[in-house]
Parts: C-alpha cells; sequence; structure tokens
C-alpha cells in the first residue's frame, strides 16, 4: 500500500473510536514503516508528502537506506562509487536511482542518456553547497558560486584570461622547466633513497605550475633555505582538501552541523584566515608593484590572473578583495591535486604494464628522438594520449565528478518528476565500467582509443571525466596539457619499474577526488 493510501485511510477512520485503537495502531504502525521504506528513502518520502499532487507511480526506483541514515554509510566509505553502482545495478536503476542521505535528496545517473540530460540542463546548473565550502568562501569562487550573474563573470574572466589557449600556449617555457625539474628530483630521489615516492614530486610540480600561471610566481624546487612559502602553501592546499572531502554528517541532518562533532567548522575557520593572509598579501603586494610601475603596458597574454583582476578594479566588474581572494585560492586548490593525481594513476599503470609503458616510449623516440619533449610534439603523441584517456576511463580522479549539481526548480528527468533541491550526481564510475558501453571494461587497454577516437570534453557521455554543460570544467585543456607533457618528460627520462618490495597497490580512496589509497612507491632506471 502507497504512503498516500495509507495517509487517507487513516484520516477516513473514527479517530475517538476507543474501538478502533488497535486498528489506529496497526495503520500508524504500517504507515511509518511503509513511509521507511519508500523507494529513495525517508527525504523522498517526505517530498512526497510536500508535492501531494505528484503520483507515486513516477516514483524513481532506489534504496529506503538504513532509517534516518539512508545512505549516509555510503558516503563514509572509501568506495562510494563503486557502493552506488553495485545498488544502482542491483535494483534495475541505472538510468536513475533515487536516495537519501539522512533530509537530503539525492538522484544517480549511470548511464549516459539521462546523465547528459542533467549535466546539459540549465536547470541544474547550481551545485550544492556543502559547510566546508561555505566556511572556506567556496561559495564567492566559481566551483560553488550560484548559477547566475555572479558566476557568468567569474566564468566569462578566467575563459578569456587564464584558460584560453593562447594562456596555455604562453605558459609552455614554464610547464617544460618543472617537468625538467621533477626529472631531476625523481633522480636525486632515487639516489638517495633506493625508490621513489613520485606524489610529493608531482603534487609540488603541479602546484608550482598553478601558481605561476595564477600569481606569476614560482617556487624554489629543491625547498632549500629560508624560503618556505611554497611548503605553508602546499600545507593550506592540504588542509582545504581533506576539508572539502570530508563526508560531514552535519551537512544532512540540521542539529549535528550546529554541533559541528566532526570540527569541520572550526577548522575551515582557522584555514580561511590563514588563507587570507596568504593571498591578501600576495594581492597587496602586486597593488604596491603596480603602483610604482603605472607607466608600464603589460601585455595582455604576459599577464598573471592577479594582474587580471586588478585590472577589473577601474571597471563595473570589480570584485571585492575578499571574492579575489576566494577565487585566486580555488584555482590553486582545484589545479593542483587533480593534475598530480592522475598523473600518479598514469605512472602506477606504467608500472602494472611494462608493454604498454614500452609502446608509448618507443612512440616518443620516433616522433621526438633524443631531444627533450616540448608542447609542439604533444598532438603527434597519440598513443600517449590514449594512456591518459584509459587512465581517465579506469582511473577516474572525479569517478563521481567530485562536485555535484542542484536541481533550481521542480523539474523533470526522462520520465522523473525531480522536486527543486534535489541534489544531481552522475556515476562516472559505473558508466566507464559498463561492460554494455566498453568491451572488458576492467582492462587497461589504450588501444580502444586508437579504434575509435572518443571525446573526452563532454560531448561524449560514455567518458566525461571534466563534466559537461555549462559547469564542466574549465581547466580541462590547462589540465590535459600538464599532464600530457609531463607524462612524455617521466616516460622520455625514466623506466618505471615496482620497487623491490613488489607490484603496485592499485586500491582506491575516495575523498574529494579519487586517489590511490597507498601512494605509488617504485624505481626508475635513466633511459637518457
Ligand atoms: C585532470 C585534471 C582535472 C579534472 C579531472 C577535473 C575535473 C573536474 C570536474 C569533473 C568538474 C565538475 C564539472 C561538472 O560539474 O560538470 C570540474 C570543475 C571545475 N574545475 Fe576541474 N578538473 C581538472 C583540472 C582543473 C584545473 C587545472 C583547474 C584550474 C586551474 C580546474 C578548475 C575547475 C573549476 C573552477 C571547476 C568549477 C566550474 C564551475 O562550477 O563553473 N580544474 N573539474
Amino acid at each position: 500500500m502507497s504512503v498516500e493510501k495509507l495517509t487517507t485511510a487513516f484520516s477516513l477512520l473514527p479517530a475517538t473510536s476507543i474501538l478502533s485503537l488497535p486498528v489506529l495502531i496497526s495503520v500508524a504502525f504500517l504507515s511509518v514503516f511503509t513511509f521507511l521504506l519508500y523507494p529513495g528513502g525517508l527525504a523522498w518520502a517526505l517530498s512526497l508528502l510536500n508535492n501531494p499532487g505528484r503520483r507515486p507511480n513516477s516514483a524513481i526506483p532506489g534504496p529506503a537506506g538504513l532509517p534516518l541514515v539512508g545512505l549516509g554509510y555510503a558516503f563514509a566509505s572509501e568506495t562510494t562509487h563503486r557502493i552506488l553502482a553495485k545498488l544502482a545495478k542491483s535494483l534495475n536503476a541505472m538510468p536513475l536511482m533515487a536516495f537519501s542521505v539522512g533530509l537530503t535528496r539525492f538522484v544517480i545517473a549511470s548511464q549516459p542518456e539521462l546523465a547528459k540530460e542533467m549535466l546539459n540542463s540549465s536547470e541544474f546548473a547550481d551545485r550544492p553547497i556543502k559547510e566546508s565550502a561555505y566556511e572556506l568562501l567556496f561559495n564567492r569562487a566559481m566551483g560553488f558560486a550560484p548559477f547566475g550573474d555572479y558566476w557568468r563573470n567569474l566564468r566569462r574572466i578566467s575563459a578569456t584570461y587564464l584558460f584560453n589557449p593562447k594562456r596555455i600556449e604562453c605558459f609552455r617555457g614554464f610547464r617544460e622547466e618543472i617537468g625538467r625539474k621533477m626529472v631531476e628530483e625523481v633522480k636525486g630521489m632515487m639516489g638517495r633513497n633506493g625508490n621513489v615516492e613520485i606524489k610529493s614530486v608531482l603534487h609540488y610540480g603541479s602546484l608550482n605550475n598553478v601558481m605561476m600561471s595564477v600569481f606569476g610566481k614560482g617556487y624554489d624546487f629543491s625547498r632549500k633555505g629560508n624560503d618556505n612559502e611554497g611548503e605553508e602553501l602546499e600545507g593550506l592546499v592540504k588542509e582545504g582538501y581533506a576539508l572539502l572531502g570530508i563526508f560531514n554528517w552535519g551537512d544532512h541532518f540540521a542539529p549535528l552541523k550546529w554541533l559541528d562533532l566532526q570540527g569541520v567548522r572550526r577548522r575551515s575557520k582557522a584555514l580561511v584566515e590563514k588563507v587570507n593572509v596568504f593571498v591578501g598579501k600576495i594581492i597587496e603586494e602586486r597593488r604596491n608593484v603596480r603602483s610604482e610601475s603605472v607607466s608600464e603596458i603589460i601585455d595582455a597574454n604576459s599577464k598573471d590572473f592577479v594582474d587580471v583582476l586588478l585590472d577589473l578594479e577601474d571597471g563595473e566588474n570589480k570584485l571585492a578583495d575578499s571574492d579575489m581572494i576566494a577565487l585566486l585560492w580555488e584555482m590553486i586548490f582545484r589545479g593542483t591535486d587533480t593534475v598530480a593525481i592522475l598523473l600518479e594513476w598514469v605512472l602506477a599503470r606504467m608500472v602494472v604494464h611494462p608493454d604498454i609503458q614500452a609502446k608509448a616510449q618507443a612512440e616518443i623516440e620516433s616522433i621526438v628522438g633524443t631531444n627533450p619533449v616540448t608542447d609542439s610534439d604533444l598532438p603527434r603523441l597519440t598513443y600517449l594520449q590514449a594512456i591518459v584517456k584509459e587512465t581517465l576511463r579506469v582511473n577516474p580522479p572525479g569517478p563521481l565528478l567530485s562536485w555535484a549539481r542542484l536541481a533550481i526548480h521542480d523539474t523533470n528527468l526522462g520520465p522523473h518528476f525531480i522536486p527543486a533541491g534535489t541534489t544531481a550526481m552522475v556515476n562516472m564510475w559505473a558508466i566507464t565500467h559498463d561492460d554494455k558501453i566498453w568491451t572488458k571494461p576492467n582492462e587497461f587497454n589504450p588501444e580502444r582509443f586508437i579504434e575509435e577516437d572518443v571525446s573526452i570534453l563532454g560531448s561524449d557521455l560514455r567518458l566525461a571525466p571534466f563534466g559537461a554543460g555549462r559547469r564542466v570544467c574549465p581547466g580541462k585543456a590547462m589540465g590535459l596539457a600538464t599532464v600530457h607533457l609531463w607524462l612524455a618528460q617521466m616516460l622520455q627520462n625514466f623506466k618505471w619499474i615496482p620497487s623491490d618490495e613488489g607490484g603496485v597497490d592499485l586500491t582506491e580512496c575516495l575523498n574529494l577526488s579519487m586517489e590511490m589509497k597507498n601512494s605509488l612507491v617504485c624505481k626508475v632506471v635513466p633511459r637518457v
């Protein structure tokens, strides 16, 4: 019996009749029981009460989950994407599955058709804002800003001045130099320790790269001497990353939010103070330099992003200092980890698949020879690009696309009614591991992308690691340019082999991005 029918039956009973008390209790019990078992769980059942006109036959299939908690346990796990994929399959809810986490309603698409409809629809162009993101000022940065004029302005500014192909091209020399420094660092590490723990090298290189494009500022790679600003920044990024990755029960249960049991608010406030000082100082320094050299005309393409934002101070798009800090901080934050995490997965795959590694090295040799690889070689390294695509398919940094969407109004997805305020997600991992879409999906096989050229930039939802639609990742071209170049440099310079302890542990751990649970530790043999 549906919730609606039970409620109607309940209201027709003469509530004051003592004789009907046992009947009343049974009906009440049944109502609560049915309510808790409603497809999608508590939050969906409650939404039915708010939308009494809605017929339950349009209910989206989904697990009721645990009482009150719903599927909260899945989000507290390290492999949420796998748990959700398994549930969707077992409930025949691959196109769309409903579930609840506390009082939050979710839908998740695990097939390309509804995923495309969701990501491309302006009805889903907002993002749910978690407490950590709010406290860390991200509601004023691009990633979490509500869909509207402010967000549109940030997107336009960064597309024009930070992510356009000319700007990316402009920083090629710097990317190449960081790649060379990382090669030296790997050599040094191997000499000192007899093995390489690549994650820290990639993280620092990536941070430096973003700092240069955003702040026009690099850090000493060797991290010696008094200049520990780079390390300080790295610490801030790590803490922010940890805070955004925490599954915060308070986001789904209002009373817990107030109690801040996990300390998310407390830690976020402490972090944001440090970020304000760090980024605020860089902005102030730049203002001073600019006021001293007013007559200097800076070429638009060699300006860094701080200059661009300061230029806006003379016009109607002027940003408040706090908004500037939020935007700049988000760029550092987003640009650093995704690139480092993806490259660590690719290199882990190279150690696990020596034949594929050798093929990529042969390609580099035949196209580049022994000259150092540069940006201009990359378009011809098609097998290397196929390796990156295959890694994004098998080990995507964002298996659930990292940042969910929010239904702005009441709307529909396929035949289903979605109430405003529902959190909408895509299980990209489920799509890229679906054997109806990919042959032998669990096999690491870059050749599949030589046989068929699949775009990964958001037009083909079989593989959209950067999302799609209005809120697609704006840094995708910059991210890919960096990953391709550094991978080519690493493969040209070294053969990557297992450490003496043995193989590579490919266990996943989903924080904000999906990382290797145990960082890659391997050995390298110089090739050139
Ligand atoms: C391998 C590298 C990267 C991956 C896999 C990646 C992935 C993603 C994904 C899945 C989204 C959500 C898209 C959606 O909702 O449809 C996103 C958003 C975003 N990414 Fe990236 N990203 C990468 C690199 C970068 C870089 C280098 C930057 C900047 C320097 C960046 C900045 C952003 C921003 C600002 C957003 C939010 C956009 C908005 O909401 O309007 N990303 N990214």
